[in-house]
């Protein structure tokens, strides 16, 4: 048998969109990786721990808190963020090492999917150069899923594409075509004409989420003062948006 770890997608945000299939992997699961964060998003560590509770019928897992590496502020972004990414694999490697037993269960639960714009596998690749385990992935509800669906909107235009990017990506390149934007702390939409179409959510699925729909020149500056208003009240945001260039 030897070890094995779930990398289980817990969807973003909405303990119901936690899928029938990461139920039985929590159930699986002895022991769960998580990585502290700190603080700020201390109501994201709690959510994790509220579907635990939740979902796992005989409660004998434990948690185990791995530190996060701190992240190097050095001029080239690629190369910080693989010594952040090398340094969180030689913790990895030591925990599941340390808290496994051979035949162990381990998990780690991931926002949403794990393959979106989350490093998990990526560092379970590098994990597995110095421990030895099995791995399998149960895929989650994206954020990108949870905007489209409150907006109760399609993702794509008819037979046409989606770029899935981040914020500075789209202050780099504009806006061709529809495109969901991640990770953007700065409102990067207002580098977009005042004509684009624009579906906005922040805190999909909990209790906080916010909504607002429009073209950036009659929303954007009223989602600006709208997030920054949020993100001072909860010390943390996390929101996305479709784009689509005007007809
Ligand atoms: C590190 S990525 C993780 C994405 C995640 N793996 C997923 O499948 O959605 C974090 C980004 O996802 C988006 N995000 C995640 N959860 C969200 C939520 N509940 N509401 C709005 N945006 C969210 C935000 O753009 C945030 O900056």
């Amino acid at each position: 048998m030897g070890r094995h770890i779930h990398v289980i997608g817990i969807g973003a945000g909405d303990p119901d969109y936690v899928t029938a299939q990461a139920i039985e992997a929590l159930n699986d699961t002895q022991v769960f990786f998580a990585m502290d964060k700190g603080e700020a998003k201390s109501d994201l560590v709690a959510l994790r721990r509220e579907i635990c509770a939740r979902f796992i019928r005989e409660p004998g897992y434990r948690f185990v808190e791995l530190a996060d590496p701190k992240r190097s502020t050095g001029p080239d972004y690629r190369e910080a963020v693989a010594d952040w990414h090398a340094a969180r694999a030689r913790l990895w490697a030591a925990a599941i090492a340390a808290e496994l037993g051979p035949d162990g269960v381990g998990a780690f639960l991931a926002w949403g999917d794990p393959s979106l714009y989350d490093s998990t596998l990526r560092i379970l690749a590098a994990v597995a150069a110095e421990v030895e385990f099995t791995f399998d992935v149960i895929p989650g509800i994206t954020a990108v899923q949870a905007l489209t669906a409150r907006h109760r909107i399609p993702l794509n235009g008819v037979g046409e594409p989606v770029l899935i990017t981040t914020g500075r990506r789209l202050r780099e390149h504009g806006l061709a075509g529809s495109a969901v934007v991640m990770l953007d702390g700065d409102c990067s939409f207002q580098v977009c004409p005042p004509g684009t179409r624009i579906w906005w959510g922040a805190y999909l699925g909990t209790a906080d989420e916010l909504l607002v729909a429009g073209t950036v020149g009659e929303v954007g500056t009223r989602i600006a003062a709208l997030r920054a208003k949020a993100r001072a009240r909860h010390g943390w945001i996390m929101d996305t948006y479709l784009l689509r260039p005007a007809d």
